[in-house]
């Protein structure tokens, strides 16, 4: 079976890691005889310097005709004067909107192999960490209207709109329930209903949608008590069903504690494919170009494309498993190096796993 997989690079290290995470999926489905084939587009900063534009509607429609797209990351320091409405970020928000990519999964997991790299106390990395957080990724004050900055010099007024209406609410929480059924079967809401109406119209649906899934179970935290309790208690969360700014603050939370921003991947997805596979950390314009960058999270966005975006559960299996054996071998980048093992750069650490994507 043959897959076309569209490549959005994006800027800074983007080139960088996609080139290890496409390497990777490609020698790992081919094992199961898949073939895939590779399309690059543009997006973000890159986009702006060729067209003007950071999300060209070709690109849109280069997306729209693959079976998924992999994603690196985008922005950085060279574009933070242009107008807001043409920064690298319009083309991110822009293409999840554009393919209706609703749901973003992103699994925060401490892996064995690196609990030494966990910021939290002893004990509380002891209890383990396995949660997913489902932010809704297509409305909240993101996309809100109206939203600007009106008024004179020295007495604007910055606005935005926060609003979720009832079926965005409904199929976001659809997606935790379903997913709860394959994990714990816990979904943690989370809101800011003692004080937004948004939030309060939020628990309520979900506590409504809640009413189909009887072997759930459900709680509720205010967003403050949630990132909280993120670092005091980590092991007590499922699945933690919230919307996009929160899930936005909360995902990077969930993310670092595990160790570093480098591990984690992410999927977003909507009714129909392709879905957008992405890691969650950003395009790190520090260390671009130096082979420093750490390619596990986008390797692990390619396992989840592979199984979620292409349904291919097998070589999805097979870069995990290969990713935990790198790290049980001692090989690490900068960002989640201990004492004892071995430094590598971007382009080797894909390799290495690619060594074990032949041989395991
Ligand atoms: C993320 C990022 C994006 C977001 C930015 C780059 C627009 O922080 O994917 O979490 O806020 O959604
Ligand atoms: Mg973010």
């Amino acid at each position: 079976m043959k897959k076309h997989i569209c490549l959005l690079e994006g800027d800074g290290i983007g080139p960088e890691i996609i080139a290890q995470g496409a390497a990777v999926i490609s020698r790992a489905a081919g094992r199961y005889g898949h073939e895939l084939s590779f399309e690059k587009a543009l997006l973000g900063g890159a986009a702006i310097d060729a067209t003007g534009e950071p999300l060209p509607a070709q690109t849109v429609e280069k997306c729209r005709q693959a079976d998924a797209v992999f994603l690196g990351a985008v922005g950085g320091p060279k574009w933070d004067d242009v107008s807001p409405d043409k920064r690298p970020e319009k083309g991110l928000l822009g293409i999840r909107k554009a393919l209706g990519l609703y749901a973003n999964l992103r699994p925060a997991l401490l892996m064995p192999e690196l609990a030494g790299a966990c910021l939290l106390k002893q004990g509380t990395a002891e209890a383990g960490i396995d949660l997913i957080v489902v932010r809704e990724l297509t409305g909240d004050i993101y996309f809100g209207e109206p939203r600007g900055i009106s008024g004179e010099i020295g007495n604007r007024t910055g606005f935005n709109t926060m609003a979720y209406r009832e079926e965005e609410i409904r199929r976001i929480a659809r997606t935790a329930f379903d997913l709860a059924r394959l994990r714990r079967r816990k979904v943690c809401s989370v809101d800011k209903s003692n004080v937004l109406e948004t939030s309060r119209l939020w628990r309520e649906v979900v506590i409504d949608e809640h009413r189909g899934y009887g072997d759930v179970e459900l709680s509720h935290l205010y967003v403050d008590n949630a990132a909280m309790q993120l670092v005091r208690a980590p092991s007590h969360f499922d699945v933690l069903l919230t919307g996009n700014l929160f899930g936005d603050i909360l995902s990077d939370e969930a993310a670092v504690i595990t160790g570093s921003l480098g591990m984690l991947p992410s999927a977003s997805l909507g009714a129909s494919r392709p879905g957008l596979f992405e890691p969650i950390h950003g395009s790190a314009p520090d260390i671009a170009g130096q082979d420093k960058a750490n390619p596990l999270a986008t390797i692990l966005s390619g396992a989840m494309l592979l199984r979620l975006g292409l349904g291919l559960p097998e070589p999805a299996e097979l870069v995990e498993k290969s990713v935990r054996a790198v790290l049980a071998e001692g090989f690490r980048t900068a960002d989640i190096m201990e004492p004892g093992m071995t430094l590598l750069g971007c382009v080797a650490m894909g390799q290495k796993v690619i060594d074990y994507v032949d041989k395991l």
